[in-house]
């Protein structure tokens, strides 16, 4: 399975930004000749130029999108929209969507099922609260947000277009890197919990890890069992930090 490492803008860069921080990564990404899939989700309003600055050296995706093909859902945006400026993947359930979007499971379920049949590749988010993994509640809360989101899905899709991002929340944007076993552990209850509810197919969806993720932590990350990529916020926003994340 190749290893991913994508980058999450969340609200930040305007067009131009984005197209001076496309250029740049582009370039070092050339001379680095990585054999990983490297990924940018950015703001929808910055998509297409950092798409023209990045591609082929690297795809970029949409951090969210709604569930239909059109119609009166004033501020949305639908899969053909993402598409038509240049992005092949979309994040679903992102914890900030989540947390302060009050975003249900269900929704991201629903969003994450018509955005693989409307052809774009998934990255959907899950992880836990500080509070929930004191309470003992961490496979409960991981079971709770993948299976909505898996229900009634094609199994060839999910071999091909689908990827999971771990983002314990009490992790991200705080500094706090969860441990090596902390990790790894939700990382096999991952893979457990997608074999009971999907099969063999299990083993082929790449599981990634985000949470304060930066060039020094990155190559003993990278290492764990069930990791297969990165999904990085803060450390992506600059091309030297991120590229240097994609060879750790
Ligand atoms: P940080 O890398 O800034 O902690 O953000 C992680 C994240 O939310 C990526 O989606």
């Amino acid at each position: 399975m190749k290893t991913i490492i994508a980058a999450n803008w969340k609200m930040y860069k305007t067009r131009a930004e984005a197209a001076e921080t496309g250029r740049d990564l582009a370039s070092r990404l050339q001379s680095l000749k990585t054999d990983r899939m490297v990924l940018v989700f950015a703001p929808f309003t910055a998509i297409a130029a950092a798409a023209d600055e990045l591609r082929p050296f690297a795809a970029v995706g949409a951090q969210d999108v709604y569930p239909a093909l059109e119609g009166a859902f004033t501020g949305e945006i639908s899969p053909a929209m993402i598409k038509d400026c240049g992005a092949e993947w979309v994040l679903t359930g992102h914890s900030e969507r989540r947390h302060i979007l009050h975003e249900s499971s269900d929704f991201v379920g629903q969003k994450t099922a018509f955005a693989l049949k409307e052809g774009l590749s998934v990255m959907l988010c899950i992880g836990e609260t500080l509070a929930e993994r004191e309470a003992g509640q961490l496979e409960r809360v991981l079971s709770s947000q993948l299976e909505p989101a898996l229900r009634d899905l094609p199994k060839d899709i999910l071999a091909d277009r689908f990827a999971i991002a771990y983002e314990p929340v009490w992790a991200i944007g705080t500094g706090k890197v969860a441990s090596e076993s902390d990790i790894a552990e939700a990382h096999g209850m991952i893979r457990n919990l997608l074999s009971k509810f999907l099969g063999s197919v299990a083993g082929s969806i790449p599981l990634l890890y985000g949470g304060s993720v930066k060039p020094a932590n990155a190559p003993a990350i990278l290492k764990l069992d069930n990791v297969n990529g990165l999904l990085v916020g803060g450390a992506s926003l600059k091309a030297e930090s991120f590229s240097q994340i994609v060879t750790a």
